[in-house]
């Protein structure tokens, strides 16, 4: 089943593992730190180098930049990769707003394209559905953008759960962006996508609280001006004691924290595909080695499974008080309900930032 949704739909020319995928939202200098473009091309160019074919981009992320980036190692790759960008977020000024009108939406695909200096996408998605824009009518836009051959698949991000499961119930291997990692559940989402959606996790690291580097010591460890001061894990005391006694229990096993976070994530049921958004070489490097390492342990899944890596095969390895830890995640009723990334979207009919 899983081998089924995971290789053929999405590119049946591709032969290589497509289950990591690279995000670049922060490479584009966002706003995640201090920003060294030639170190985010090095990133792009070492991931490629290292068969990794689908990158993860939108028009949104820092103003096209993250497109422009992109770009550069698509000049000579172009056929051998696998680009999805998605249209639906907007700048005006300071502002951000819902802009997922079929015209609006395909106004964006143009940018893109431009961007990108390509006539078609591997695969276009609704960033995040449009509360004043039906959802069928956006998605429609995209099925259209398929008939004209400018984009190869279509796809979505951001949905609920009600929204998969009315909206999608015809169909089948719709990639789906899902924010999912140990401090951000999702499971229902998850479930409503099972035989509808290629489940897709953004954020697995939670932007870098679950890292290894300086962010992960949450809002002190970031500066005033970075775009994750608005994310309210890094400033949740229950996420903050959370990750603190993970980082406690991995200094008494030989195991890196990103494998451990990684391999609970990519072994929970009906995820498909992870979109990590490494911005420095050491962080692609610890990425890299997490999947040499599922390769050689031979923890990826079989067809009959429902996630990337065999849950049975990661259990014997995760010593049981971390997985306990792991499945336990953070004690807030918000899980399901703060999924806004940008919360500042639903401000800005009325408000500046
Ligand atoms: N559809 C949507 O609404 C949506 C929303 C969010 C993301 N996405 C997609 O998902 C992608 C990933 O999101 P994200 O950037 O939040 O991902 P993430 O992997 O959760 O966080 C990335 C941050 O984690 C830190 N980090 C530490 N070690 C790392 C490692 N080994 N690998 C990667 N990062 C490490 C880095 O920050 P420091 O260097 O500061 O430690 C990095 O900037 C985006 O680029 C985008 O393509 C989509």
């Amino acid at each position: 089943m899983l081998k089924d949704k995971l290789l053929r739909p999405i590119d049946p020319s591709n032969d290589h593992t497509p289950w990591l995928w690279i995000g670049t939202w922060s490479m584009g200098g966002e706003g995640f730190g201090s920003h060294d473009e030639r170190e985010s091309l090095r990133v792009l160019t070492a991931a490629v180098e290292n068969n990794i074919r689908h990158f993860d981009t939108a028009g949104f992320y820092a103003r096209g930049m993250s497109e422009m980036l992109l770009q550069q190692i698509m000049k000579s790759d172009r056929p051998e990769l696998f680009i999805s960008s998605k249209g639906g977020l907007v700048r005006e000024g300071r502002k951000i707003k819902h802009c997922a009108s079929p015209d609006g939406l395909e106004r964006q695909l143009f940018e893109s394209l431009d961007r990108m200096k390509t006539d078609y996408l591997d695969l276009y998605q609704l960033h995040w559905p449009d509360p004043e824009v039906p959802l069928d009518e956006s998605i429609d836009a995209l099925k259209t953008f398929q008939r004209q051959g400018l984009v190869r698949f279509w796809g979505v991000g951001n949905l609920t759960e009600q929204q998969v499961s009315d909206t999608l119930s015809e169909e089948r291997n719709i990639p789906h962006q899902v924010h999912f990692n140990p401090v951000r559940r999702n499971h229902r989402v998850l479930i409503a996508g099972r035989d509808r959606c290629i489940n897709c996790i953004i954020s697995p690291l939670e932007q870098g609280l679950l890292g290894s580097g300086k962010s992960s010591a949450g809002i002190s460890g970031i500066g005033k001006k970075d775009v994750r001061n608005r994310n309210p894990c890094f400033s949740d005391p229950a996420a903050m004691k959370w990750t603190s006694r993970l980082d406690e229990l991995i200094r008494q096993y030989a195991l890196t924290k990103i494998s451990i976070i990684l391999m609970w994530t990519c072994s929970r049921p009906h995820v498909h595909a992870i979109i990590p958004g490494p911005r420095k070489i050491a962080q692609l490097d610890e990425l890299l080695a997490f999947k040499a390492d599922a390769e050689i342990n031979d923890l990826v899944s079989s067809e009959e499974d429902t996630a990337i890596l065999s849950d049975e095969k990661v259990r014997n390895i995760v010593p049981e008080v971390i997985w306990q830890h792991l499945e336990r995640g953070i004690e807030t009723t918000r899980q399901d309900k703060d999924r806004n990334l940008y919360p500042q979207i639903s401000q800005t009919k009325t408000q500046n930032e």
